[in-house]
């Protein structure tokens, strides 16, 4: 297989296993390229990218405009914030206006599920979807898979344990349909309030108790708390009785895996709310590779952004 088998990535959901391997193959390369003391390949010096962040991003931003950079295309970066948006500008007149532009793709986060499936629709550029509400966050998904490849040398058969707010969570759902599309045994854990009620329809296990969960994992994705989805006001939350209380029961803890017979890799997508999720001393230990998972965004990103571009 030569090229991706959709112009866009809106989600993992429309991807198959195929277009997967053939992100992780490409990444392996640009991965040794930007290993390289000249970090820069000229593929994608003709194209230019708009980076249109909706949505406040640290990790998924600056990894997409590196990986950008790194392929030699020319960048532009739109942040609604400090754009006419705030105007009462509708997204498909504040896209085409940067397409008169000649720009070539377009990357987008955006707080509205859909919003990049919605924009497909209407414009003739490629889109990366970098996030769009609790929907989907494709290219996390991606390099979460190639950071459990690059570890186990294989994904498939690997039981892997997403904890946390998988109700409002678009890494969650996005890791399920790539952890699963692979091979790989999927269980979900957190309160009961914060489990979607469909979930069990996607073929995946459901555990109320972490400790039951973690006995189980050979991979362990923590995922913060998202207060901001849940309408939550000064420090009310909505969904559990208190912060502390959730440490207590869902957090990650050294105690708690000192517990197990087994040492699973812990991962989290960032950003990271220690003390709630997860210790600094789980987050920052010999076993956590979630440094390794932003690293591998940057060879992922350059992946999709090249095989979207050819
Ligand atoms: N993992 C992730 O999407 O982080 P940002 O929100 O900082 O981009």
């Amino acid at each position: 297989m030569s090229g991706l088998s959709s112009k866009h990535l809106l989600g993992i959901k429309s991807l198959i296993p195929e277009d997967i391997e053939l992100i992780f193959q490409t990444a392996d390369n640009f991965k040794e390229v930007i290993n390289r003391p000249i970090k820069k390949v000229p593929s994608l010096r003709d194209l230019t990218i708009a980076n249109l962040f909706f949505e406040n991003s640290t990790r998924t931003k600056l990894s997409f405009e590196l990986a950008e950079k790194r392929l030699s295309a020319d960048v532009i970066n739109f942040s609604a914030s400090a754009s006419s948006v705030k105007k009462g500008e509708t997204l498909i007149d504040t896209v085409n206006n940067i397409l008169a532009m000649k720009v070539d793709m377009v990357v987008m986060r955006h707080p509205n599920p859909g919003a990049p499936i919605f924009l497909s629709k209407h414009i003739d550029a490629s889109i990366v979807n970098a996030g769009d509400g609790a929907h989907e966050h494709p290219t996390q998904a991606l390099l979460d898979a190639y950071s459990i490849r690059e570890e186990f040398g294989i994904v498939k058969g690997k039981n892997i344990v997403i904890v946390g707010d998988i109700l409002h969570s678009r890494v969650a759902l996005s890791n399920i349909f790539c952890l699963q599309k692979l091979g790989a045994k999927v269980t979900v854990c957190g309160p009961p309030t914060l489990i979607p009620k469909y979930i069990e329809s996607l073929g995946i296990e459901v555990e109320y108790r972490l400790d039951s969960a973690l006995a189980k994992a050979d991979i362990v994705m923590m995922l913060r708390i998202q207060l901001e989805r849940q309408g939550k006001e000064g420090n009310q939350v909505n969904y559990f009785p208190t912060l502390r209380e959730y440490h207590q029961q869902y957090g990650l803890t050294m105690e708690r895996l000192d517990r197990l017979n087994h040492t699973p890799i812990i991962m989290h997508p960032g950003p990271i709310n220690r003390g709630v999720e997860i210790s600094s001393s789980v987050a920052d230990s010999s076993t956590s590779i979630i440094l390794n998972q932003v690293e591998n965004g940057v060879a992922i990103r350059m992946a999709v952004l090249y095989l979207l571009a050819s």
